[in-house]
């Protein structure tokens, strides 16, 4: 088996022992935060109302081959003129949280300046009737929907941006702090800023692979700065990260291919992570001499970037391989060394419809490696979740038993975890509807509710949304 545990990482991220062989009960902590999760641009629409500006993903959805289909996020779920609806089904769902996000371009159109008085009642009410339901409101404050002004400017390789996030945040703090307790910062910056500033493949749709490196540095100077700027106005609050990690695997039990695993487990799960825990960047990762220039690193930001987090959240999908290469990558002295990849093709596991491998065991393996990064604080499932497009039978049924096995495998690995001592306190499934799937558009189903897309938004409850719901009661009755 590739994948054996053993095998991984030279051993040095083994599992402990007894958790390995011991997991008789499989329990939840009381209280545990059962929860679902979207984001704004990929279920909102309303592009154009209330005074929301322009973001880097409407110019790009609408450039032409850009997105599968063409497609847009101008009306998505339509989620934004349906909150009493959407909340409806996380009641039926029985969520105790939902992460949502908060489009950055409703509350300043223009990425700067006084906030949009429309934009700020709209989340104000959400959030009042989330609590009303007894659901807890998480939201991330950045989920890629940029001001395309701030971009125009530069965006996030220019340190400028540090500085803007930090406003933005405050005013969110200032508006939402009184009843909002738990904050997500940045989703996933590893996927934004390498999709997105080095590939090209995602929003603002760059290839530069040097403004990727010095984005790196500015997004977390822009946590760190946010997370003060919000907790300087109400010290009661609480800040978390929904950081992408995946296990690395050693593409061969070879020493090469072993030292390449950990090279880019560093590069990948620990670049943001790590750094926001430490002030510092993973040893040995970057050349000594060239990496103040290749971050445009300034005297004194290890004291600026060092910001440790209230709560960490991460996303799960699948499991990555690494093996030795050679050849330097097309950032110059980035010292991973490494190919790297999605598990390489092979029949051995089942595939979700976006091609992704289905390894449970890997949501298991993660939160051993990170909550040694973390050291004991509280662990969020940010996201987990499985595109499968199954659609509605003739009776209007959707009968998406490969997301039910999904979940149970996955949620059966969390409760692993939990017994091996993570102290993982909430899981939210992504997601609790179809949704805009960034460049896929919308030809990957994500959803616990199914979405038509032709009839109006309907939505209606998977089976796999129903069988989370009785999941959810029966592991936690109060
Ligand atoms: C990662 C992202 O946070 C989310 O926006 C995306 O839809 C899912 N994972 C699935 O790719």
């Amino acid at each position: 088996d590739l994948l054996k545990t053993g095998a991984w990482l030279g051993g040095a991220l083994l599992l402990p022992q007894a958790g390995v062989v011991a997991a008789p009960r499989r329990r939840f902590p009381a209280g545990f935060l059962w929860g679902a999760a979207t984001a704004a641009y990929q279920v909102e629409g309303a592009v154009g109302q209330d005074g929301r500006g322009p973001s880097i993903w409407d110019r790009f959805s609408h450039t032409p081959g850009k997105v599968k289909n063409g497609d847009t996020g101008d009306v998505a779920c339509d989620s934004y003129n349906r909150t009493a609806e959407d909340i409806a089904l996380m009641q039926r769902l029985g969520l105790k949280s939902y992460r949502f996000s908060i489009a950055w371009p409703r509350i300043q159109p223009t990425g700067s300046g006084a906030p949009n008085q429309k934009g700020l009642d709209h989340y104000s009410r959400f959030t009042d009737a989330l609590l009303k339901a007894g659901i807890r409101p998480l939201p991330t404050l950045y989920h890629w929907d940029l001001p395309q002004a701030l971009e125009d400017a530069g965006g996030w390789p220019s340190r400028d941006m540090v500085g803007r996030f930090a406003d933005y945040a405050a005013i969110m703090g200032r508006s939402l702090g009184d009843r909002i307790r738990n904050w997500a910062m940045f989703n996933e910056p590893m996927a934004f800023l390498s999709l997105g500033y080095w590939d090209g493949v995602h929003a603002p749709g760059r290839k530069d692979p040097a403004s990727f490196l010095r984005a790196v540095h500015v997004v977390n100077l822009a946590h760190s700065a946010a997370v003060r700027a919000m907790r300087s106005g109400n010290a009661g609050l609480k800040f978390g990260g929904a950081f992408n990690v995946s296990p690395i695997i050693p593409g061969s039990d070879s020493a090469a291919d072993q030292a390449a695993a950990q090279r880019f487990d560093k590069f990948t799960n620990l670049i943001f992570a790590g750094t926001t825990m430490t002030g510092q960047y993973p040893r040995g990762l970057f050349p000594a001499d060239r990496q103040e220039a290749l971050l445009g690193w300034q005297a004194g930001d290890e004291k600026l970037l060092r910001e440790p987090l209230d709560f960490a959240g991460i996303n799960y999908y699948s499991p990555m391989t690494a093996t030795e290469d050679k050849t330097e990558t097309d950032i110059p002295g980035l010292e991973t060394k490494a190919r790297w990849s999605f598990v390489p093709d092979n029949d051995r596991y089942q595939r979700t419809d976006m091609d992704w491998i289905v390894y449970p065991r890997g949501i298991r393996m993660i939160l051993n490696r990170m909550n040694q990064v973390f050291g004991g604080t509280p662990i969020e499932i940010t996201e987990n979740g499985a595109a499968f497009n199954d659609g509605p039978d003739a009776s209007g049924r959707i009968r998406d038993a490969r997301r039910v096995a999904y979940y149970r495998d996955h949620l059966a690995a969390v409760a692993d975890a939990i017994a091996d001592g993570v102290p993982v306190r909430g899981y939210h499934a992504w997601s609790l509807l179809d949704n805009f799937e960034w460049a896929e558009g919308y030809s990957q189903r994500f959803g616990l509710v199914h979405v038509d897309f032709k009839d109006g938004q309907k939505r209606r409850i998977k089976d796999s949304g129903l069988w989370y719901a009785k999941y959810v009661r029966a592991a936690y009755p109060g």
